[in-house]
């Protein structure tokens, strides 16, 4: 039967994407996208915020050569006489200390500081790392880079305008397994890449009820992916993220908010101040995400609740994949178990198992756990990929290279943190992902590698 348009059922409309405001690059300010650092002898670092975190760290930092803490600075004169304390063991000259409400500003006026390191709470990373960009230093930065889209583009704009560079501290990129794949994506292996999925799973209960206030003010003041690089950012090196391809929408959703409440009831006594505190962030955000060359992504964050570890780190190519936690592998066209043809029988319908990691090793083994893993695996540091990032880093500023993840990646990794919630928040509606890069995404250069 032929119908008229006007009798057609009428078809479900997608909704409209959601835009942000995309920035204008500031006049005098230029791409940093292939900008070398100016090699020297040494990198002279500062600390802003000396606690856990830069305290593992420093045990990385320690064996890398040409590498000196020359400062430091926390509110806490206790967190700073750790370090101290910490730097003399691992036998480094004691440095600087820089306390005092002042403390930030002192170390940024020194002139024997190449790289300042920032880790701080979250809503403080970007404003020390403008501020350390303006006062002419490269930065390191702790992951998140940035919490607000406003912060992102911040980032961008004072990395072009100064000409300095913005490097996300994102250790997972390093990760034993996450270089693994990132070699068996490069060698074509999977086929053509058509999907990942990634998460932070780690149960973080008794830390933010226990210890960490300022992490557990982000439960209280928001809904949705609070913590995306240590999964997006080793993805977004298999995709060549701003390197070819890049992040175009996100639509996101978020379970009950109930694990956090269920943890207090168990564990806080009656009466304290915590009672007062409504915790609205889902206990599981699921977001998904498009890139421009049609892939796509699950990107995940639990931690609220009893689960094991988890990053998840799948890649999905026509040709088969590579999925973690375990590391399991399944190639149809397999060069080291010697299927040429993809063979048939059971794998025609799908019922064959994963191998395991090891028989791939000789072919795809990083050559940076190859070659350095001794040093990787001494130095320790989440197994010894801390050590590797920030070896990287020395050696890319050492010998005036381009860095391997800049402010791009900070930017891009670190946005859907205020995407996601802007899709849950607008009854998960999709996102539209700015472009950091202002269109040069389409040009391919180094990245990890
Ligand atoms: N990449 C990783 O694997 C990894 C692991 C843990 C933490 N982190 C990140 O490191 C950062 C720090 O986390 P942490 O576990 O060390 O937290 P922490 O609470 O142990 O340490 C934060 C330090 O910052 C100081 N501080 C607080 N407010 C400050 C301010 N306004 N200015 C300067 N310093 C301030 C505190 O005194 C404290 O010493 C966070 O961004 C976190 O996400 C990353």
């Amino acid at each position: 039967m032929d119908m008229s348009p006007a009798e057609l059922p009428s078809q479900p409309v997608a909704p409209a994407a959601l835009t942000t405001p995309v920035r204008e690059r500031p006049v005098g300010a230029r791409s940093v996208r292939n900008l070398c650092f100016e090699p020297r002898a040494e990198v002279r670092v500062g600390l802003i915020g000396t606690g856990h975190r830069q305290l593992g760290l420093m045990k990385s930092l320690a064996p890398v050569e040409k590498a000196r803490v020359v400062a430091i600075t926390d509110p806490s004169p206790e967190a700073t006489r750790t370090m101290v304390d910490r730097l003399v063991e691992l036998g480094k000259e004691a440095p600087a200390v820089h306390d005092g409400e002042n403390g930030v500003d002192e170390l940024l006026a020194r002139d024997d500081i190449d790289l300042v390191m920032i880790a701080t709470p979250w809503n403080t990373h970007t404003p020390y790392a403008v501020q350390a960009m303006k006062a002419g230093k490269h930065v390191g930065i702790e992951v998140p880079a940035a919490v607000t889209l406003e912060d992102c583009w911040d980032l961008v704009d004072t990395s072009e305008t100064t000409q300095r560079h913005c490097v996300i501290l994102e250790n997972c990129c390093y990760g034993r397994q996450e270089l693994f794949a990132l070699n068996l994506v490069r060698s074509g292996a999977l086929g053509t890449l058509l999907h990942a999925e990634c998460s932070y799973t780690h149960d973080l209960r008794a830390m933010l009820m226990n210890d960490q206030a300022w992490r557990r003010r982000s439960h209280i003041d928001h809904d949705g992916n609070l913590y995306p690089t240590h999964g997006l950012g080793p993805v977004a090196s298999y995709f060549d993220i701003n390197r070819g391809d890049r992040f175009t929408r996100i639509v996101s959703m978020g379970s009950p908010s109930a694990g956090l409440q269920e943890y207090r009831a168990k564990h806080v006594p009656e009466g304290d101040p915590r009672w007062d505190e409504e915790y609205q962030a889902a206990d599981i955000n699921t977001s998904l995400i498009q890139t421009e060359q049609g892939r796509s992504i699950v990107l995940q964050h639990q931690v609220i609740g009893p689960r094991p570890y988890d990053r998840r780190n799948q890649v999905v190519g026509t040709n088969g994949i590579f999925t973690d936690y375990p590391p399991r592998i399944f190639l149809e066209e397999d060069p080291v178990l010697g299927r040429i043809n993809g063979g048939a029988g059971a794998r025609e319908m799908g019922h064959e198992e994963y191998s395991e990691v090891e028989p791939y090793l000789d072919t795809w083994e990083h050559s940076l756990w190859g070659k350095d893993n001794e040093d990787a695996r001494a130095a320790g540091g989440h197994g010894g990929m801390d050590y590797l990032m920030l070896h990287r880093l020395v050696q890319t500023m050492v010998n005036g290279e381009v860095p391997e993840m800049d402010v791009y990646d900070a930017a891009a990794w670190s946005a859907p943190a205020a995407l996601s919630e802007l899709s849950v928040n607008n009854g998960n509606v999709p996102v539209e992902f700015p472009d950091f890069t202002r269109g040069d995404w389409q040009e391919s250069r180094i990245g990890i590698h």
